[in-house]
């Protein structure tokens, strides 16, 4: 959602669906990119589900699995009318859930996936290892944490066009900035997550994806740590 404005056509005279171009172009690819990795899958968190419309697109054609759409208070009205726009009946209610507020993760359900897209860059840095620790405490064995934007590889410099995002992110928040994969790899690691994928996505986006171990690796991992 690097771009706002703009709304879908609208379906009646309160609609309440916000709209981004950006979600439009790229939940193709998305979709695509997650068929194939969400095909064992029954329950998706989705956290930071924005104008919602990823949820909308995706649900219907992941008919074999739930999609827990998850985002801040002022996301809800927005997501909740993309969700009533497609009757998808395997695509639940939104619920609340701020990365920093440790007490929305108590009532979470396990989950055999967690999709989250344009999050990391756009909140502080503190929501990297919140996302780690959410992702080991609520995955199922051998389930994938999937992270979808922008991100920085060491030695390489950015493109220039999301050099000018990173200068857009910090004349939001200083603190906002497109995170390097290989520093979210340790916090990851640091939770026993294992990056098992990083692929190129368009518009100089990349999919990565950690996954749980098997409960027989988590074992032996925890024996070899003590
Ligand atoms: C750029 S939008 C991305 C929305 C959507 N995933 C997409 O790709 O279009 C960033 C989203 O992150 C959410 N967000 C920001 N800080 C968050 C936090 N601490 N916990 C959960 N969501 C957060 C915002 O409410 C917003 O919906």
């Amino acid at each position: 959602m690097r771009a706002g404005g703009g709304r879908p056509k609208a379906v009646t005279d309160t609609d309440a669906r916000r709209f981004s171009p950006a979600c439009e172009r790229n939940r193709g690819p998305i979709l695509a990119a997650l068929k194939p990795r969400l095909r064992e899958a029954r329950r998706v968190l989705e956290i930071a589900s924005g104008t919602g419309q990823h949820a909308a697109a995706f649900a219907p054609e992941l008919p074999h699995l739930s999609w827990q759409p998850s985002d801040l208070r002022a996301s809800h009205i927005s997501i909740e009318a993309w969700r009533k726009s497609v009757k998808a009946t395997n695509l639940l209610p939104v619920i609340e859930l701020d990365l920093l507020q440790p007490q929305h993760r108590l009532n979470l359900e396990p989950v055999d996936a967690i999709f989250a897209a344009n999050l990391l860059h756009i909140s502080p840095p503190e929501a990297c290892p919140a996302l780690a620790e959410i992702a080991a405490e609520k995955l199922t064995p051998g389930g994938n944490l999937i992270v979808y934007g922008p991100f920085r590889y060491p030695g390489q410099t950015l493109t220039p066009s999301n050099q000018q995002f990173v200068n857009w992110l910090k004349a939001q928040h200083p603190r906002f900035d497109i995170r390097d994969k290989a520093e979210l790899d340790q916090l990851m690691a640091a939770e026993g997550l294992t990056a098992v994928d990083d692929l190129t996505m368009p518009a100089n986006n990349r999919l990565l994806i950690w996954q749980k171990p098997q409960t027989a690796e988590a074992d032996i991992a925890t024996l070899a740590v003590s």
